[in-house]
C-alpha cells in the first residue's frame, strides 16, 4: 500500500485541481452502513425496497420512519479521521478541491469541505412530493397545499438534480486527477462521472478496501479513514 500511497502523493505534487468522488464506504468508518456488500441490508431490506417512488406512495410512514432512523444514525455519528484530513486539505492553499458526492449524510461539509456536490440529495432537506415546495421543518409530514413532505433525496428511478449533475459534470471535466473514494460504482448515471474522466485521460486513483473499479490508474487497497490521512498529510 504504501508504494501506492507514495505514487500519488508524486502525482498530487503535480496538480492543482482535484476532484473527489466519493460513495458510502466514505462513511462506513463512522458507523453508517453502506449499501452493498458486508452489512449492506438497511433493516434486513434491500435499498431498492426503501429508496423508490413506488415505496413512498405505498407506505409513507413506513418510508418517513426509516429516513427518520436514517437521520438518527447519521446524527449521532462523527466524521472520521479521513473525513476531517479531506476537509482540512481542502480548504488550504496547495489544491482547488470539489467533493462530488453520492452520500446524503452532510459528513464532508461537517468535516470542513465547502465545495460540496450532493449528486443524490440530502437527508437533511425535504420537499413536497406533489408541488415541489421545499420544506426545513423535518419534523412536518404534511405541506401547506396538502401533499406529503418526502425526503430530497434522489430515489431509484428518479432524475438526478440538473444544476447539481452539471456541476459535477464540470468538477470532473476540469479536474486534472480525480480521488473516487467508496463507492462500488455501479449506480448511474452517478458513477459514469468516472468513466467519463478516464476517457479523457484524467488519472483515476481509486480508495477502497475491496477495489471496484476497472478504469482506475492507481488502485490504494484501504479504508478512507486508513489511508486519507496518510496520503494528505
Ligand atoms: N473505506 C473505503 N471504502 C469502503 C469502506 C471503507 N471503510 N468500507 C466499504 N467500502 C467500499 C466497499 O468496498 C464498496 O465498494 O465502499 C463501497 C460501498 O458501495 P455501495 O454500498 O454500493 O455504496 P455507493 O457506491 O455509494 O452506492 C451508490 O447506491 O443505493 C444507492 O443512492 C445510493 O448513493 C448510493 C448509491
Amino acid at each position: 500500500m504504501s508504494t501506492e500511497i507514495n505514487a500519488v502523493r508524486e502525482m498530487l505534487q503535480s496538480v492543482e485541481k482535484v476532484a473527489v468522488f466519493t460513495g458510502a464506504g466514505m462513511s462506513a468508518e463512522s458507523g453508517i452502513p453502506t449499501f452493498r456488500g458486508d452489512g449492506g441490508l438497511w433493516r434486513g431490506r434491500k435499498p431498492e425496497e426503501w429508496a423508490t417512488p413506488e415505496a413512498f406512495m405505498q407506505s409513507p410512514e413506513e418510508v418517513r420512519e426509516f429516513y427518520q432512523w436514517r437521520r438518527g444514525i447519521v446524527e449521532e455519528a462523527q466524521p472520521h479521521a479521513g473525513h476531517l484530513a479531506l476537509g482540512n486539505w481542502s480548504s488550504g492553499d496547495s489544491h482547488h478541491v470539489e467533493v462530488v458526492t453520492q452520500n446524503v449524510d452532510g459528513l464532508h461539509q461537517r468535516s470542513g469541505c465547502s465545495r460540496v456536490w450532493e449528486l443524490h440529495g440530502s437527508l437533511w432537506s425535504q420537499h413536497c412530493h406533489d408541488c415541489g415546495t421545499p420544506e426545513s421543518d423535518l419534523e412536518k409530514t404534511h405541506c401547506p397545499c396538502g401533499g406529503r413532505l418526502r425526503p430530497s433525496v434522489v430515489w431509484f428511478g428518479e432524475g438526478l438534480p440538473s444544476e447539481v449533475w452539471a456541476e459535477s459534470e464540470r468538477v470532473m471535466r476540469e479536474s486534472e486527477l480525480v480521488l473516487v473514494i467508496g463507492t462500488s460504482a455501479v449506480v448511474y448515471p452517478a458513477a459514469g462521472l468516472v468513466g467519463m474522466a478516464a476517457g479523457a485521460g484524467i488519472p483515476v486513483v481509486e480508495i477502497n478496501p475491496q477495489p471496484a473499479l476497472d478504469s482506475q490508474t492507481v488502485c490504494i487497497t484501504g479504508t478512507a479513514a486508513q489511508v486519507i490521512p496518510i496520503l494528505l498529510e
